[in-house]
Formats: C-alpha cells, structure tokens, sequence
C-alpha cells in the first residue's frame, strides 16, 4: 500500500494580538488566573475583513509553496472548521475558487476541535486508494465570532487562526503509520454552539477529565499500532487547548517539556487550527526533523478524538 505523508505545511494568524491584560478590561478575570489554569498568555484574533475563508487561503497558499506544489496540482480539498463563513458555500469551496483552481472536488468537514485529525486521516484514505495524488487539508477557525465576549468562562480560552497541509505519497518509511479515530456522543451536551445564542457553551470540568483521559489513551493506541513504543516518539503535537491537559498527557507518555508542542500560550485554543498551527511553528523552530516518529493528537467537541502516527 501507498505510504501518505505531509509534504508541506503552512499557517497564518491574524496580526491583532490579544493580551490577558486586554481582556481584564472587558471582563472580571485576571492575567494571573488565566495563565495558572490554562497557560494562555495571549491571542490573536481577526478583523471583519479576515474570516475564516481568508484565514485558509493564506495558509493553503504557504503550504502549496512549501510543498513546490502549485493549486492545479491539487486533487482534492478538505477543510476542518466549525466556524464557517456561511452554512454554504463551503470554505473548502472558497479556498478552490481564491486558488484558481479547477473544478476539483472540495468539502468541509466537521468534528469541532479534531476536525484537524479527521480530515488529514479522509484525505489519506483517498491517496492510499489511487484516487487522488495530492490533498490540500486545511484547519481554519474564526471562533471569535461565536464566543460571548462577556462570559469570562469561555472568552479568555479561544483564538484565531488557520493551518494547512499537503498530503502525498511518501518513501523511505515515511508518512502516517497508524491513526485513530472516536466520537462519543454522549458528551455533546459539554461542548456545544448554543442554537438560541450562537455562542460556545461548555462545561468546562467535564471537557478537562474528557481530554486527559482520551488524548493519552489515543496516543499510546496509535503508537501501539505502528509498532513502536513511547520511548520511540520524538515529538507530540497535541490540540492546543489547555497546558494543563498537555501536561497531563505528555507525563502519562513519559516525554520531556521540549518534546511537547505548547504554541497555546500565544495562540489560545483555535479549535480545528491548533494542531497544523502548531505543526507549523515545530517545524520553523527545528523541534521536528528528518526522520522523527511525531504524533499528532486531538479532542473536541462531539464529543470527539483523534490521532495520527507518523514519520517526519
Ligand atoms: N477568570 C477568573 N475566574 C474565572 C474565569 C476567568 N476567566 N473563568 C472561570 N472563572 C471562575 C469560575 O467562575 C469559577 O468560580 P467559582 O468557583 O466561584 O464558581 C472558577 O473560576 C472555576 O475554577 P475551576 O473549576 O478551578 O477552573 P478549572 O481549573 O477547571 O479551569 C477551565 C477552568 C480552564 C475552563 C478548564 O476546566 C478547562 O480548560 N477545561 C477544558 C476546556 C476546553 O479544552 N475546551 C475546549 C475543547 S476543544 C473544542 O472542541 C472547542
């Protein structure tokens, strides 16, 4: 069977940075609670002009460069968001026409903050089987636009931002060895876009035991299933939601603080971006290298997880 790796990345966040101390003027928190529980120091979060389309295009575009692909080279489009610009059009279908592209098919895909996880695993299944040669996979999210400013239980957690990938076929042992993915509906009712509001609700406690319950267990399954052992991960890019959670996870995978992606802190939780946002900043500051065993795990709304085994 055909190896599918990811043979460019690339991101883009809004340039409007949001500080802890920002947000002490709007709502009554503090820089010092919202660091201690989440570790977030700062966001970024879009103008009206960036929505989430916008936000993807750029990031697909320095992915497709990445990768020395250029858009009429791409088979397949896939975007994760939950925060679309319109019910539809697509922003997958957005992303074909700011791209020039031709009529290829593009779709988004929808599993809140996996959403990343899932659509990189779709999109494998499509090269694996000849169908398609090259897949532009995007995480983008406007979440900014569907969280009440004015509750200080969700508004100090989110950010903006989008991240993109290409995948292709791969040599040498490289690309996705395993994957793993689950969804427990049961626990919808934790996370959810209140229907009457529009905003996020959460039960916040519910969500931290789902995350440091799952996220570890998906991981070690994943890497159970290439074959390897935890002694043989060489870096974790984990969703960026909450440090606490990633510290949970990587000390129940016994890895070292410089082995764990911790972007969260300037990012916030950017919900489908986080994870190929984090991916890209990894690979700009040298933490992923030629031949590493990385993995990639995420957990969300749904309720939802998922990871991915590979070799840089
Ligand atoms: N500033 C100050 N106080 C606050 C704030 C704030 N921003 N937010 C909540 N509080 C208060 C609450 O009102 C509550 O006060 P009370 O005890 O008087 O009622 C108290 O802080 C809550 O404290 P804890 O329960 O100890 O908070 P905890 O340590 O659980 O942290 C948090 C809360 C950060 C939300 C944590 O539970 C968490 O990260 N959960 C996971 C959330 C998550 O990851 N969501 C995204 C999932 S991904 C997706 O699909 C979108």
């Amino acid at each position: 069977m055909k190896s599918v790796g990811i043979i460019g990345v690339g991101a883009y966040v809004p340039e409007n940075v949001v500080s802890n101390l920002d947000l002490e003027t709007s709502v009554a928190t503090s820089d010092q609670w919202i660091r201690s529980r989440t570790g977030i120091e700062e966001r970024r979060i879009a103008s009206e002009e960036e929505d989430t389309s916008h936000m993807a295009v750029i990031a697909a575009r320095r992915a497709l460069d990445d990768a020395s692909l250029h858009p009429e080279d791409i088979d397949l489009i896939l975007v994760a968001t939950a925060t679309p610009d319109y019910v539809f059009p697509t922003v997958a279908c957005m992303v074909q026409e700011a791209l020039g592209i031709r009529h290829i098919p593009a779709m988004d895909l929808s599993a809140a903050c996996s959403g990343f996880v899932y659509a990189l695993v779709t999109g494998k299944q499509f090269i694996e089987t000849n169908t398609y040669k090259n897949v532009l996979v995007v995480g983008s999210e406007k979440f900014s636009k569907i969280v009440d400013w004015s509750d200080r239980n969700t508004c100090v957690l989110f950010g903006d931002g989008a991240g993109a990938v290409v995948l292709s076929e791969v040599s040498d042992g490289k690309g996705i060895l395993s994957f793993e993915l689950g969804a427990d509906g049961t626990g919808g009712k934790h996370l959810f876009v209140d229907n009457q509001t529009n905003y996020v609700a959460m039960n916040g406690s519910e969500v931290f035991k789902f995350a440091v319950r799952q996220m570890p267990d998906s991981c070690l399954q994943v890497i159970k299933k290439a074959g390897l052992s935890k002694e043989d991960v060489d870096f974790l890019v984990p969703h960026q939601a909450n440090i606490r959670i990633i510290d949970a996870a990587r000390q129940r995978l016994g890895l070292d603080k410089e082995k764990v992606s911790t972007t969260v802190t300037k990012h916030g939780n950017t919900s489908a971006a986080s994870i190929p946002l984090a991916l890209f900043s990894e690979i700009e500051k040298g933490s992923i290298n030629d031949g590493d065993i990385v993995v990639i795990v995420g957990f969300g709304g749904g309720l939802t997880w998922g990871s991915v085994c590979l070799k840089w």
